[in-house]
């Protein structure tokens, strides 16, 4: 670029302005983003349907295109703070006070008198929180919840916050200092005094500081099961289970259960399965430790068990062997541990279903990524991608059948059997 275009330009060749602000969008990629964004939009009012993630992924690469490197690291930098002004809007009952008043406007006056704290603060968190859509400003301090504030304000949702600001929060500003002094451990061996990130941040377990502290626990239990609403589909309907299932030699009482749902909770998805498949007769077995069992009543339509699923699986044969959201909480060693368990019991005509992320084994959505690194963060735990799966499970003599995808959902249903 010549001098003369530089100065009427006010851009250099490296893309920064001559001021060094603001860097120069790159307009190819600019344009041929928009392009493929209207393109999909086009698809998606025609009821073609167009996989959510590729619409956001090409979003958020235009958004990136457009910021510049600059703008994109400051922003990501300054995301704790975000999440700091939402926390102030859920503990000052501001969020609620806006979702209560319908979407009629209230001014941070009102707000403050509501949450007895200075206008002006409630103007100074609103400020990033407006900006980034949590809520609307109607006027000059005059606020209004929208859809996103609404769907926060539901049960469950502002305890998500607060458990993140509570484990993940502390273990990332101690990321840095882990790493320094070689205390990061991605397979923590605990006999040579290892830890996971969370036990060398807290120097307690998740359980036992759940244990010791009653508010978190309730935030927990008030988070767990509304985690994924939302952003998920059951997996009876990922997995055809209606007519995978409906099988027969499994609906006596005396026969094996037609599925076991292995560390299954209280057994609320083993009995939303049921509940959905009425005509499918067979029995449904939800095994788990027995400190889970306890504490909670079993849904209609499920037995259940007490079992350690390191400890031989005591119900041979089943049609199907369940795990949903168990494996993520183990490394390989230990998936491979408990697995071997489950794959003793399995008949020839057994399947073991899989119900967890699978990531892609490139390009795979920032959510599932997300997720691994939080499994490593709280429990040394991870979550995997198709060709991790595979390998797993064929370390265990099984056969991957079918990887079950729903497009833009993040979680499959993994079919092996023996092989
Ligand atoms: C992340 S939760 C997933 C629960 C359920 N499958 C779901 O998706 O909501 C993991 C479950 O595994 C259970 N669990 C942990 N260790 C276990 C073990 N050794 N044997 C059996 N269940 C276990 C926990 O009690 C908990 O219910």
């Amino acid at each position: 670029m010549a001098p003369n275009d530089i100065l009427q330009n006010g851009v250099s060749q490296n893309g920064v302005s001559h001021n060094g602000i603001s860097p120069n969008p790159d307009l190819n990629s600019v344009l041929s983003l928009a392009n493929k964004i209207s393109e999909l939009a086009v698809l998606q009012t025609h009821q073609i349907s167009v996989p959510q993630e590729e619409f956001l992924q090409a979003i958020q690469r235009l958004q990136i295109a457009v910021e510049g490197p600059a703008h994109y690291v400051a922003r990501k930098r300054h995301e704790p703070n975000e999440y700091a002004a939402t926390l102030l809007a859920i503990d000052s009952g501001v969020l609620q006070a806006l979702v209560d008043n319908g979407r009629k406007p209230l001014s941070a006056q009102e707000l403050a008198k509501k949450s007895k704290t200075d206008p002006l603060l409630i103007t100074r968190f609103m400020r990033i929180l407006t900006a980034i859509a949590l809520f609307d400003e109607v006027d000059l301090d005059l606020y209004r919840s929208n859809e996103i504030s609404e769907w926060l304000a539901r049960p469950g949702q502002a305890d998500g916050y607060r458990l993140i600001a509570r484990w993940i929060l502390p273990i990332t500003s101690n990321i840095s200092s882990l790493w320094k002094n070689d205390r990061l451990f991605q397979f923590p061996d605990e006999s040579k005094g290892e830890h996971n990130p969370f036990i060398e941040t807290f120097k307690t377990t998740q359980w036992d500081m759940l244990r010791k502290d009653s508010d978190l626990k309730r935030a927990f239990d008030s988070y767990m099961p509304i985690r994924r609403n939302g952003l998920r589909i059951p997996w009876h309907e990922i997995y055809p289970a209606a007519t995978e299932l409906d099988v027969q030699g499994y609906s006596e009482p005396h026969e094996p259960p037609l599925l076991v749902d292995v560390g299954g909770n209280t057994g609320y998805e083993s009995a939303s399965f049921k509940a959905a498949n009425p005509h499918i007769k067979g029995r449904v077995v939800v095994q788990d430790l027995a400190e889970t069992l306890n504490s909670s009543v079993a849904p209609e339509g499920v037995e259940r068990q007490v079992y350690d699923c390191f400890t031989p699986q005591p119900i041979k044969g089943a049609r199907a062997y369940f795990m949903k959201a168990l494996l993520h909480d183990f490394d390989d060693a230990e998936s491979r541990r408990l697995l071997r368990h489950t794959v003793d019991a399995m008949s020839p005509g057994s399947s073991l279903l899989i119900d967890d992320w699978v990531l892609p084994d490139a390009n795979a959505p920032v959510a599932g990524g997300t997720y691994d690194i939080m499994m490593l963060m709280l429990l040394s735990g991870m979550e995997r991608s198709e060709n991790q799966w595979k390998a797993l499970l064929e370390s265990l003599g099984l056969e991957v059948k079918k990887i079950w995808r729903k497009d833009g959902v993040g979680e499959g249903v993994i079919e092996s059997k023996k092989q």
